[in-house]
């Protein structure tokens, strides 16, 4: 903590600038001077002597986190590329959105406002939320690192899912927990699997609902299972970040849960029906219990004021949202029929995405296919990371993208 830092230096005696120099550095002889460091660097409180001055070191386990990779943006020599790496909305944001972006530029100067009201109320008033529940973060990511970092600690583990959102298990080493995988079955999360492997050094569960790369859900009645089956010191996450597309009765996103438990957290994005990816804003409805401990460690300006501002005008535009979700409906199903018809299976979806796997053939495989688009500036997501090595990920894009896959894969099939 800083503050006992502040009140000991008032408290101290200084004594005059003695130093001397050692492994290249000044070590300072100032007591308080010394004090001040041991705060900053604790590993020199605790023998200063055995501290290797020579190069900052991180602490143990973050080097043996494999970074983010995010989809890929270019297929070189390529004069027209169709970015459908990264699950973003081909419709972009609502006109409401980019206006209200343009005026908050006429404000630069000034700090957000550190509460996000005015994106808190207004995503309260469409959901029907009280705000002191909600927190905003820059993008949704920041909000499920926050979580790791305040609820996780070295000796802890965390559950995810054989497939699941990468960042997950990111966070669980960055604040050095453990993450703990468990088998899906066909990409389809199976609550008995989860609850199998729940230890006392369980605190944390990471379910994506629906799943990111697969595109599957777990109906609402199995992750009500799922909740009443962990122990209350457990904090189930739900990721809804693809939660606006969902089409099916037996959905829900978390609301319900939230609001009646003390260990559901529901995380959400603006970054896919909404399209403001580039702003970076997530939202998250959590028991209030929660949100207090997140927001001793969040920054004070975590979202900025043109992120506020465009995510309120775009979460009140829900007839924008409507025909984005019309045209992703509408392509959904034809493209699974069509890459269907075509020989390759594809993983049922719900989102904006689907999993396209690919023959074991020669020639055929998911890196020739890969190739094959990218060379006609059709950019998918390998997904080999995720644990699935002959697939491909496809966003839904626009409508010409979205023929022209179709044609590119027929062609790459040997059916046209
Ligand atoms: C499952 C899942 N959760 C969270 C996120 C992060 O979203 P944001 O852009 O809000 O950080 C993504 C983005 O791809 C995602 O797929």
């Amino acid at each position: 903590m800083i503050s006992p830092l502040v009140g000991e230096m008032s408290a101290s005696p200084t004594e005059g600038g003695r130093c001397e120099r050692r492994n290249n550095v000044t070590l300072d002889k100032n007591p308080l001077h010394r004090y001040c460091l041991s705060v900053i660097f604790p590993a020199a409180k605790a023998d200063p002597m055995s501290t290797d001055f020579t190069s900052p070191t991180p602490r143990p386990g973050i080097l043996d986190i494999a970074a983010y990779v995010p989809g890929k943006e270019h297929a070189p020599g390529v004069a027209k590329v169709y970015k459908l790496s990264s699950n973003e909305t081909p419709l972009g944001p609502s006109p409401k959105a980019i206006e209200a972006f343009q005026k908050a530029a006429a404000k630069l100067e000034i700090y957000p406002d550190g509460q996000a009201i005015e994106l808190r109320e207004a995503i309260a008033s469409v959901y029907g939320l009280n705000t002191a529940n909600l927190m905003c973060g820059n993008g949704s990511d920041e909000l499920l690192g926050l979580l790791c970092h305040v609820y996780l600690a070295p000796g802890d583990e965390a559950i995810i899912t054989e497939h699941g959102f990468l960042v997950y298990k990111i966070q669980i080493m960055g604040a050095g927990a453990t993450p703990v995988t468990v088998p899906e079955n066909d990409c389809q999360v199976t609550v008995d699997a989860i609850l199998a492997a729940v230890t006392p050094k369980t605190k944390m569960v990471f379910l994506a609902n629906p799943g990111n790369p697969t595109g599957t859900y777990v109906p609402v009645d199995e992750v009500r299972r799922l909740q009443a089956g962990l122990p209350k010191n457990v904090i189930l996450v739900l990721d809804a970040a693809y939660a606006e597309y969902v089409r099916r009765n037996d959905y829900e996103a978390g609301l319900e849960l939230v609001s009646s438990n003390q260990n559901v957290v529901m995380t959400r994005t603006f970054s896919k029906i909404h399209g403001l990816a580039a702003l970076r804003v997530g939202w998250m409805y959590a028991p209030l219990a929660i949100i207090d401990a997140l927001n001793r460690v969040r920054g004070p300006f975590n979202m900025n004021a043109p992120a506020i501002a465009a995510g309120s005008a775009a979460i009140r535009d829900q007839a924008f949202m409507a025909t984005a979700l019309e045209h992703n409906s509408l392509w959904l199903g034809k493209l699974t029929d069509a890459f269907s018809s075509l020989g390759l299976r594809v993983t049922p979806s719900v989102t904006n995405f689907v999993l396209i796997h690919f023959p074991d053939t020669d020639g055929k495989r998911a890196p020739e296919a890969d190739e094959f688009l990218t060379r006609r500036g059709f950019i998918l997501r390998a997904v080999r990371g995720y644990g699935l090595p002959n697939a491909l990920r496809m966003t839904i894009g626009s409508a010409e993208a979205n023929e022209g896959v179709i044609a590119a894969l027929t062609e790459f099939m040997g059916r046209a």
